[in-house]
């Protein structure tokens, strides 16, 4: 899109201006969508299978890059998602769209493999005491575990590592930016990763922090896909999307209707909603690539799936150009207020 070319949304694209501002181009933002794993993970009730397996078909339909679509972990500690084997082989795959599944060990990924998602998604915190919480390992026996898997993972199914707690950890409190850092290094270092997610867990980040950690990541770790994954749990989320673009980053991982959260994390609450992100971003004059008004309805089709009200905006206020009419006695308010006027004239 080039400047002064209104939007799909009718609005006017930016202005270049000459500072090169980072909205001033135009720019493919790659979505990700994990509401089916880090949004049902936490849901108290079990959405059949094939009502989740509906959902993740029509999501398919909307432009998201990737759809994570569940997690390959112990059913007794996510017993929301203990049908991955049955969910996996029963979806469509849409042409383009990459099919995710999170795997905490070895044996979820063997598990993962064997449905041939197209890549796992490797956990692990930058915070000690959440990666106990969580994965029941220290980070260092973590750094062991996931190597394995990435050397078993080789030539089979790309593998993305998602470092959590990346801005904040709910018990420890702050996290050392370069402790994130190293250990991103690690995995740029020892190879065999396709991609590095640096995740806020708790929504605890600010868009100070998220500019100050991502800043010139692109050349730390060249050739690795860079992805920021925001909850918003304090209101941030958007505005930490804001910094992230800022910096360079280009592909986020979000929520349909804004579910999410760890179970391991004390207060966690939802993602950044799907809709909400792609809203802003059209209105911006970005080219996410997906279809807003199917999200929306998927957007619906997940807040009827867990029978409960959901924290997405846009799916309840409409886009920022809806119109409404105006009040009926409009006309009538138009005569007051000129008659007042006249009143006031003559008066003086
Ligand atoms: N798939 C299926 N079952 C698994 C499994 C996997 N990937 N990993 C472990 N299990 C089973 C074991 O078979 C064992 O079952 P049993 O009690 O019937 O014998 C049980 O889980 C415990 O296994 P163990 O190896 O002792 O693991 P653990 O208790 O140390 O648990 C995790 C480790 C990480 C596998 C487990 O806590 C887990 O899945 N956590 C979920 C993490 C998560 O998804 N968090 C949210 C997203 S960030
Ligand atoms: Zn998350």
């Amino acid at each position: 899109m080039t400047a002064h070319t209104p939007d799909r949304s009718g609005r006017p694209a930016p202005t270049a201006s000459a500072g090169g501002s980072p909205w001033s181009r135009p720019r493919r933002i790659h979505v990700h969508d994990v509401a089916m794993r880090d949004g049902l993970q936490i849901e108290p009730v079990f959405v059949p299978t094939e009502r989740k397996v509906a959902l993740i078909n029509a999501l398919g339909r909307t432009g998201v890059s990737k759809i994570e679509a569940t997690s390959f972990t112990s059913p007794k500690a996510i017993p929301a998602l203990r049908d991955a084997e049955e969910l996996m082989q029963s979806i469509e795959r849409a042409p383009g769209v990459k099919y995710v599944c999170l795997v905490p060990n070895l044996r979820g990924a063997e598990r993962a493999m064997q449905c041939q998602v197209d890549e796992i998604n490797l956990v692990m915190s930058a915070s000690e005491t959440h990666n106990l919480a969580n994965l029941r390992m220290t980070r260092e026996q973590s750094f062991r575990a996931l190597s394995q898997i990435i050397d078993a993972a080789a030539n089979q199914v790309d593998v993305n590592i998602s470092i959590s707690t990346a801005f904040g950890c709910p018990m420890e409190g702050i996290v050392d930016p370069e402790a994130v850092l190293r250990l991103g290094d690690r995995f740029a270092e020892r190879g065999g990763v396709r991609g590095i997610t640096i995740c806020d867990t708790t929504g605890m980040a600010n868009p100070a922090q998220v500019e100050a950690l991502c800043a010139g990541l692109a050349e730390r770790w060249p050739g690795l896909e860079l992805t920021l994954h925001f909850h918003n749990t304090r209101g941030m989320g958007l505005a930490n999307v804001i910094a992230g673009l800022s910096v360079g980053i280009d592909r986020y991982d979000s929520s349909l209707a804004g579910l999410g959260g760890c179970p391991y994390a004390p207060g966690a609450t939802g993602n950044i909603c799907t809709e909400d992100l792609v809203h802003m971003l059209d209105s911006m004059g970005m080219d996410t690539g997906t279809d807003l008004d199917r999200l929306v309805a998927c957007a619906w089709q997940m807040a009827e799936m867990v029978g409960r009200e959901v924290p997405g905006q846009v799916m309840k206020a409409g886009r920022w150009n809806k119109r409404f009419p105006p009040p009926p006695d409009l006309e009538q308010t138009r005569e007051r207020a000129l008659i007042r006027e006249l009143e006031a004239g003559i008066s003086q």
